[in-house]
């Protein structure tokens, strides 16, 4: 789970997302682990083998796991409460997967974290970082929190599509790891889209 490599010494497809669960400290993922033993094991044939280009697709991804910079590190100049929410994006929550944009080989653009993506399936990932004009600088941290607990923002709207399926997952964190995640973005340098296609 740490670097996307089978026991077997072969790379796995980075369908699961690796560079986030790289960060997980260790103690966290042996919790996962412990946990994943415990669900009832289930007879089923794995799907049939994948094509060639898969298998090319899988040496990229290969080259690609290399720079994972392994366990996450909390910054000891800021407080417990940010550095949980800081752990949180970086690990499970994996917000950059969507919300950080991507240069034209797929990987990160890390000078505009989180300050919006594409979206693989053409519905664009907004900006969440705190810039008042293109991101979610007018929110407040409750916004926020009740935003990842329900789903609905300020304006009432509700979000869909593949951030529905994210607030599935934050509307079972405590309320104190949602506030923990707000805290943080709100702490972030607010950084201004090109195209600010938002804002209601
Ligand atoms: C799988 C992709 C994906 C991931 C991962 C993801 N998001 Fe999103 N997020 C989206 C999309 C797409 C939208 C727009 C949804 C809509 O408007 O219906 C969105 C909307 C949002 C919004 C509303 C912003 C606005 O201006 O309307 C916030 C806040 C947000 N996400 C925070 C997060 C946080 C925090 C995380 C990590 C815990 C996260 N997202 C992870 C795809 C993702």
């Amino acid at each position: 789970m740490r670097w996307g490599v089978a026991p077997s010494g072969s790379h796995y497809f980075a369908a699961f997302p690796f560079p986030f669960y790289n960060r997980l400290t260790a103690p966290d993922l042996a919790d996962l682990w412990a946990f994943l033993k415990r669900v009832p094991a289930v007879r089923q044939p794995n799907r049939a083998g994948h094509p060639l280009w898969f298998a090319a697709l899988r040496n990229a991804v290969a080259v690609s796991v290399t720079p994972f910079p392994g366990p996450w590190r909390p910054d000891p100049e800021r407080d417990a409460v940010w550095n949980r929410g800081a752990y949180l994006v970086a690990t499970v929550g994996r917000c950059g997967d969507c919300h950080t944009p991507r240069d034209w080989l797929g990987a990160p653009d890390r000078t505009r974290f989180l300050a919006g993506g594409s979206g693989n399936d053409g519905k664009p990932s907004p900006n969440i970082t705190p810039d008042d004009a293109t991101g979610i600088g007018s929110w407040s941290s409750d916004d926020i929190v009740n935003l990842l607990k329900t789903g609905q923002k300020p304006d009432f709207d509700f979000v869909g599509g593949a951030m529905g399926e994210i607030v599935d997952a934050t509307s079972k964190l405590t309320d104190a790891d949602r506030h923990a995640i707000a805290v943080y973005l709100k702490s972030l340098p607010p950084i201004r889209s090109a195209t600010a296609a938002k804002k209601e």
